[in-house]
């Protein structure tokens, strides 16, 4: 099925040089009808046999405020319930790389480097879903590995370039999977379900400290072998 016209109208170079990560959103919520055309294209995303899957749940409205209460709470508590397990640690250019994300954020926000109080304060944003209107979580079916895991990675950055392409912001947020037990709960998830990350999303506040934050992108030798 072929997905129908959408007002979306940015060319592929635009739309991937516009997404980066949003951490500050306006309350405005994005009308359904455009939250649908994003998800109608994103669906043209590949996957290992045309699998496709990706199970979404969008939350909004007095829901996501629930939502939003109760991560935070969550998070404040100290307790940690992911499905899939986190990772541990970043060696070598992976750890620099990580640094150097973290570094932008909190220089955008005036997070000192030893101001353990504004850090923790930083990372509890990530509860608050940056105050967006919108946020969705992707999951896949728990029997599943890292084949179909690599697919609804595919699916999130079609999703995520699709929303820059409708003048949208979002966040990809693994922090959002750290809380699934009051995810599990509030949105009734089946049990044969496992959740990869979630997505905040709606209106960038291009007037927020954290929006002047960059990140870089090692150059092509550090990544890729060409073979003649
Ligand atoms: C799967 C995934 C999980 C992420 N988790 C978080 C997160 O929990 N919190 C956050 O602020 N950013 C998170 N990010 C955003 C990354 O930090 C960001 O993509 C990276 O630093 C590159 O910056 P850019 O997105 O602005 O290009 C995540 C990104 C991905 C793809």
């Amino acid at each position: 099925m072929s997905a129908p016209q959408t007002a979306a109208s940015m060319s592929l170079e635009d739309a991937v040089r516009a997404r980066r990560s949003i951490r500050a959103f306006k309350p405005t919520p994005v009308p359904r009808e455009v939250i649908e055309q994003v998800l109608t294209l994103a669906r043209h995303a590949p996957s290992n046999c045309n699998a496709q899957p990706w199970v979404v749940h969008v939350v909004s409205g007095q829901t996501m405020d629930t939502l939003r209460e109760r991560l935070v709470a969550a998070a404040r508590s100290g307790t940690v319930t992911p499905d899939v397990p986190l990772t541990d640690t970043y060696k070598g250019i992976y750890r620099d790389r990580r640094i150097g994300a973290a570094k932008a954020l909190f220089e955008a926000t005036g997070v000192g480097r030893n101001d353990m109080e504004a850090r923790t304060r930083s990372f509890l944003r990530n509860f608050e879903m940056f105050d967006a209107p919108h946020a969705l979580f992707l999951f896949m079916p728990g029997y599943q590995g890292l084949r179909e895991a690599a697919d609804v990675g595919m699916y999130a950055q079609t999703l995520m370039l699709a929303l820059a392409a409708h003048g949208l912001g979002s966040c990809a947020q693994g922090a959002l999977s750290h809380q699934m037990g009051v995810v599990r709960e509030l949105l009734e998830i089946d049990d044969e379900l496992i959740c990869l990350f979630g997505i905040s999303f709606g209106y960038p506040d291009h007037d927020h400290p954290s929006d002047a934050a960059r990140t870089d992108r090692a150059p092509l030798s550090e990544n890729v072998r060409f073979y003649d």
